[in-house]
């Protein structure tokens, strides 16, 4: 039998095209690490909301940043890595509409991406992973030996979005949600620090007109030609 090699797996792409469901399901069946960096930043932003941190004075941002402690726990009831944060589980908080509205504006600080950029690394080092995130091709972890960068038509991820939100918020309206996509979308690909941007060596994966489990099957026969390079 031929042994298996250790890889990263970078996913990067535009916000709600699937990424961390794919992400999650492929290092499920791999046995590897799975890691959603966007709920380190949505963490991070929480906390600044949380303790009224001024996103334009950067000693208050450098210190905030000093009281943080994020690490990921095995939830197990639902098999989910969840983010926690000083101490708190904080998976449910992170994905308010409140911290989508400001997380582009925290992801776009360089020393908030200084600070994630280096755990992520950190996390990353004995390989066996997969993380999925906007940057993790370019700038966490440019030598990663698969590296799959999602798309999926913009309607198509406003409704898989509004879908997931309306579910815990049934007031919540679809144009509030295209919005926000859409200004995410701008700040993340516009940010002068890391910007959301395909790396030359990743695979596109559109998953307008695919169903998970097909997604699922494509990544995986990636990941089984890198492993067995
Ligand atoms: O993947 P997500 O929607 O949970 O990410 C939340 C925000 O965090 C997203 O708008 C951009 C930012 N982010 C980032 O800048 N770099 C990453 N590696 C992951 C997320």
């Amino acid at each position: 039998m031929t042994s298996l090699k250790k890889i990263i797996i970078t996913v990067d792409g535009w916000s709600s095209c699937g990424k961390s469901t794919m992400a999650r399901q492929l290092a499920k069946k791999l046995q590897y690490i799975f890691i959603d960096s966007g709920a380190m930043y949505r963490a991070i932003t929480l906390y600044f909301i949380r303790n009224e941190v001024r996103l334009d004075d950067a000693t208050q941002v450098v210190h905030a940043l000093q009281q943080i402690k994020l690490s990921f726990h095995l939830n197990a009831e639902n098999g989910n890595n969840e983010i926690w944060l000083n101490g708190e589980n904080v998976e449910t908080f992170i994905r308010e509409m409140r911290v989508a509205e400001k997380v582009s504006e925290v992801a776009a600080i360089r020393e908030v991406r200084e600070f994630a950029v280096k755990q992520q690394q950190l996390i990353g080092k004995d390989k066996g992973i997969v993380m999925d995130g906007r940057d993790i091709g370019t700038a966490v972890f440019p030598g990663a030996e698969l590296k799959i960068f999602m798309t999926a038509d913009n309607e198509v991820r406003v409704m898989r979005r509004f879908k997931e939100l309306v579910a815990k918020n049934p007031s919540i309206q679809m144009e509030d949600v295209r919005s926000n996509l859409a200004q995410r979308d701008h700040m993340d690909s516009n940010r002068e620090v890391s910007p959301l941007r395909k790396a030359d060596d990743a695979i596109v994966l559109d998953n307008s007109h695919m169903t998970p489990e097909e997604q699922l099957q494509l990544a995986l026969q990636w990941a089984y030609e890198k492993m067995t390079a």
